[in-house]
């Protein structure tokens, strides 16, 4: 298989709709549900999602997963095959945390590679409940994802709404 940098593709709607082999979550790191897309991705999902992420939290990932880091679990009722769920970090004006939010999409990407997918949707990881200003989240996301070498195809970021829209197309160019 190739690898080189993905695709980039903007999508303004909803990410539990993207007929896509992953949607990635952005989860906490207890896995067991929350609001944002992690709610989203649960309702729609349905329960396969939960009880998955629930062996997890009985296995390898005893005391949650780290921020920064991504697991993939079924997709449940979605249109999608599988979710990789991925901790952002929080925002903070006195820690520089972007290497953590970089991570979560290039550890996304390695997971969704090893399973085969060649398309992967991510939404603004870290800029709803976790604060991060819009427009340096689209910085570091599409840098992350251009500098990453990878055999996934397409990498599509669905954006909720208008103004998380054109801060990710700003950066597009
Ligand atoms: N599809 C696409 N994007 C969505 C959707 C959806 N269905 N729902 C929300 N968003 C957008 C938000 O508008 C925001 O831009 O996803 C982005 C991330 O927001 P959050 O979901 O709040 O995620 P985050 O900021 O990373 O905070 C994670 O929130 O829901 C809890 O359990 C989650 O504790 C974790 C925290």
């Amino acid at each position: 298989m190739s690898t080189g940098a993905p695709r980039l593709t903007l999508v303004l709607g909803d990410i539990t709709e993207q007929d896509v082999d992953v949607v990635v979550n952005a989860a906490n790191s207890s896995l067991l549900g929350g609001g944002g897309v992690d709610g989203a991705i649960h309702r729609r999902g349905g329960p396969r999602i939960l009880e998955e992420c629930r062996a997890l939290r009985a296995s390898r990932y005893g005391r949650g997963l780290p921020t920064g880091q991504a697991v993939a679990t079924t997709a449940g009722e979605l249109p999608a095959r599988w979710v990789v769920h991925t901790v952002g970090p929080v925002y903070s004006r006195e820690e520089d945390r972007s290497a953590l939010l970089a991570s979560c999409y290039r550890e996304s990407l390695a997971v969704a590679a090893n399973l085969g997918a060649r398309t992967v949707a991510f939404p603004a990881i870290s800029t709803g409940v976790y604060r991060w200003p819009l427009e340096d989240a689209a910085r570091i996301a599409v840098e992350a994802v251009l500098n990453t070498d990878t055999t996934v195809d397409e990498v599509r970021f669905v954006l909720f709404d208008e103004r998380a829209y054109e801060a990710f197309a700003a950066r597009l160019g």
